[in-house]
């Protein structure tokens, strides 16, 4: 069962770098692994190999403030698996990362990679920094010493960082001209999200938020849902859900509450959701937003919908709002927004969720294309882009739905199996080096 702790309660033979009681997001990630590990067949006696990080750097990264004073930042890149390809994923900076939590998201990027079966292996960076305490000049010493201390593990057919919390085209611009400079060559396929101009996708911008309405459209047809008039809440009105509560609206749903830092605004009759995001976009929020009543923050949870997207931050449906929720259908636009302990309440309350290991993976998915337009020098239309991206998360959406009809499983637990059968077939028919 649940373990939201993170506590491994499994015999799990840890590294010894691991506290068994303090594993963290880590220790959720190793339930999950437990959860699938029964469906992996002949697959199953590799299945350690998902346990360990191939490898986890930690790099101090320092940085002259403009006060004059020195300032030591962590930074920390680790590679989950590489056996499907050269790694792929974030850098998030924010106070509360740690080894742990960067440890989960590679893993997690591992799953999400192989569940939409593009050819990377899962990694995932971050420093443990408020950025917005620093200038726009520390921000970028800061990216640039972090892009050469990890220098040695990235580079386009190694390992390839990408934006996260945080990070944006900014960064990646920064952190591929630190990697062009160290290495002689302009060398764009070493970051993916960046700026257009030098190298980066149409449609990468709202790919996450395309890929989120795609799989919530599959499964609205296959659960007898009809997106005409089915109302959706959304959680944090960003990149992701501004881009889903877009596209859900322009399908004829009607957004009847978003949540974001800001405030909660709620019409039953749906919201003006072009007005909404000119006001984010002008306000910085949806908070003040005259087109909707206000709502207390609490009662988000329980309001009258047929689809919940939490787009904002991880651990925001738990035990205490999960009985509340009233909607049919949880769309994780967010990586990891559901505890397990909540999974199961929803579970049980036969509430479907879509998981963020195929729900959100329409970003990596046009991160992917950057990559092969990057090395091609070959730029593809938008249309193009996102024709790609629906097929892609079609068809991985349909088999993760049959693996959990065939099963009787979550579509997480669905999600895991296709997933973890790819990584380990990978790692069985490459051997075990020497
Ligand atoms: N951008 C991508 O391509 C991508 C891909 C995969 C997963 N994700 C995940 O999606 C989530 C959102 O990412 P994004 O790129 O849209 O970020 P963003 O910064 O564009 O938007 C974040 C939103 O969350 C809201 N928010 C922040 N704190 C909140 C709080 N306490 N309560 C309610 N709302 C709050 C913000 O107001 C904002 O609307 C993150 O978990 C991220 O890891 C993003």
């Amino acid at each position: 069962m649940s373990n939201p702790s993170g506590i491994a309660t499994a015999a799990h033979p840890l590294p010894s770098y691991l506290d068994p009681q303090h594993l963290g997001p880590w220790g959720i990630y190793l339930q999950q692994v437990d959860r699938v590990t029964p469906y992996l067949g002949s697959l199953a006696r590799w299945v350690e190999t998902l346990k360990r990080p191939k490898r986890a750097l930690i790099v101090d990264v320092p940085i002259e403030l403009d006060n004059g004073t020195i300032a030591h930042f962590e930074g920390y890149r680790v590679q989950h698996n590489l056996s499907r390809g050269p790694g792929k994923g974030g850098v998030r900076f924010h106070q509360d990362v740690t080894l742990s939590e960067v440890m989960a998201l590679s893993a997690w990027m591992s799953v999400k990679n192989a569940a939409v079966n593009v050819p990377y292996g899962g990694a995932k960076g971050g420093i443990r920094v408020d950025p917005r305490t620093l200038s726009t000049g520390e921000l970028e010493r800061l990216t640039r010493r972090y892009t050469s201390e990890i220098g040695l593990l990235i580079g386009p057919t190694k390992d390839i960082p990408a934006p996260d919390v945080n990070t944006n085209g900014q960064i990646m611009a920064w952190m591929m001209d630190t990697y062009s400079m160290n290495v002689g060559a302009t060398a764009t396929g070493v970051v993916t999200g960046k700026p257009v101009d030098i190298g980066g996708s149409l449609g990468r911008v709202e790919a996450t938020g395309r890929g989120v309405f795609t799989v919530g459209v599959e499964a609205a047809k296959l659960t007898g849902l009809a997106i005409e008039g089915a109302r959706v809440a959304v959680q944090g009105f960003g990149n992701v859900g501004g881009t889903a509560g877009k596209l859900f609206a322009e399908a004829g749903a009607k957004v009847v509450a978003v949540q974001d830092h800001t405030g909660t605004v709620y019409n039953a009759s749906g919201l003006d959701v072009p007005a909404l995001l000119a006001h984010v976009k002008a306000q910085g929020g949806v908070g003040g937003f005259a087109g909707g009543e206000r709502m207390a923050p609490e009662e988000f949870w329980g309001v009258a919908c047929d689809i919940l997207i939490p787009a904002a931050l991880e651990g925001q449906i738990t035990k205490d709002n999960a009985s509340r929720i009233q909607a049919r259908m949880v769309i994780e636009g967010a990586n990891g927004p559901t505890t397990p302990e909540a999974d199961d309440i929803l579970n049980d309350k036969g509430v479907l969720v879509l998981p963020d290991v195929i729900a959100n993976a329409g970003g990596v998915t046009v991160s992917y294309f950057e990559w092969v337009q990057d090395f091609s020098s070959f730029f593809w239309t938008e249309d193009e882009i996102n024709a790609r991206l629906v097929h892609i998360m079609q068809n991985a959406f349909a088999a993760i739905w049959q693996v959990a009809q065939e099963n009787k499983v979550s579509l997480r637990t669905a999600t895991f199996i296709v997933a973890c059968k790819r990584i380990l077939h990978a790692r069985e028919v490459r051997g075990l080096y020497p």
